[in-house]
């Protein structure tokens, strides 16, 4: 149910699931009638009832209510995914793998050694996070609410090596692109100008250019969840045997190239190629050339080209590549 005045940013918890419409029906209904009714039955009432049943709102209609509802509230989700992230309330709630169930004190206390902040407000995200998996609330013999992670939880918390989703969350919310991203609409009245340069006055990649913050961040977002999928794809695939060269299209910091390398020791010229700013702070790996350009323009020759997840332009534009890479 919604918590908050509804009239502000307000955190709307999701126990009414698109699964559980006859709770909600049975709210709508008592809105509609009133909970007098339900207590006190009369013969007028009674009619109401059969007015109300012969326009009652199939449950096709109900469900789209409820999503619409659902969607409607959609950015308290990523909002408080985004604060819970930069708080750091995974890390204290893992805690080295405990993983032990903490109310919101306890969890505030860790966060903030020092004292201060809200423990209330603290819970209501937590709480409303929960209805999206990320946390599991468990209940104490008093009463008391507590949180752990989830597996999807689990997954903002950095791994041995140093591995987290998170920062792709962060890369994803940060304030530059929230902006462009509620200029989206206008890209199709007016497609010349890219959303990103219209909210922030310069284009993405002088952006990336000139925030080495930001580069840093794209960088361990990419590597949060390349390192992974990586990891499956070569226990997987061998089909790099006997390769001397392989360039990677749009391989940004080099690390899927540095797997493939380790994996494969025929590859021993790496060519990770990628545009000018994202190379600047590409990592020195033994073995990998980084190599600015344009896939675009061109692509450096090599025995076998990889590209993962790599170009950021509309769909005819990137066949064109393909095809010139097959040429
Ligand atoms: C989503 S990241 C993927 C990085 C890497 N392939 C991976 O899977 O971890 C996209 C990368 O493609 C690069 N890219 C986008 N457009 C490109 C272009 N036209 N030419 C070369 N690289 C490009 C970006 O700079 C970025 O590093």
């Amino acid at each position: 149910m919604p918590i908050g005045d509804g009239m502000g940013p307000s955190i709307f918890s999701r126990p009414l699931s698109v699964n559980s419409i006859p709770v909600f029906s049975v709210w709508e209904y008592q809105k509609i009638i009133g909970n007098k009714f339900l207590s006190q039955p009369s013969t007028i009432n009674i009619k109401v009832m059969e007015m109300k049943k012969e326009n009652r709102s199939t449950e096709s209609e109900d469900k789209a209510r409820l999503a619409i509802l659902e969607l409607s509230h959609m950015m308290s989700v990523p909002m408080s995914l985004v604060a819970v992230i930069k708080m750091k309330v995974p890390e204290a709630i893992w805690e080295g793998g405990s993983n032990t169930p903490l109310t919101a004190p306890q969890i505030l206390h860790r966060i903030r050694p020092q004292g201060g902040g809200d423990a209330d407000n603290l819970q209501r995200i937590l709480r409303m996070l929960t209805s999206y998996n990320i946390f599991a609330e468990h209940f104490s013999q008093t009463g008391e609410r507590k949180y752990s992670l989830t597996h999807i939880g689990k997954t903002l918390v950095p791994d041995s090596q140093g591995l987290t989703y998170a920062s792709f969350m962060l890369q994803h919310h940060q304030e530059e692109l929230m902006r462009a991203w509620q200029l989206v609409g206008e890209t199709v009245e007016d497609p010349t100008t890219e959303p990103f340069m219209k909210a922030n006055g310069e284009g993405v990649l002088s952006y990336y250019n000139r925030r080495e913050d930001a580069r840093v961040l794209l960088g361990k977002s990419m590597q949060g969840m390349s390192i992974p999928f990586m990891r499956e794809l070569l226990e997987n695939y061998d089909g790099f045997h006997g390769v001397e060269t392989v360039v990677d299209v749009g391989g940004n910091t080099g690390i899927c190239l540095q797997m493939i390398m380790s994996k494969f020791p025929s590859v021993r010229n790496g060519i990770n190629f990628d545009l000018p700013h994202s190379i600047l702070s590409a990592p020195q790996i033994p073995g990998v050339t980084h190599v600015g350009g344009n896939a675009f323009d061109f692509v450096p020759e090599a025995d076998a080209i990889f590209m993962k997840g790599g170009l950021m332009k509309n769909a005819s534009k990137c066949s064109r590549i393909v095809i010139r890479l097959f040429q």
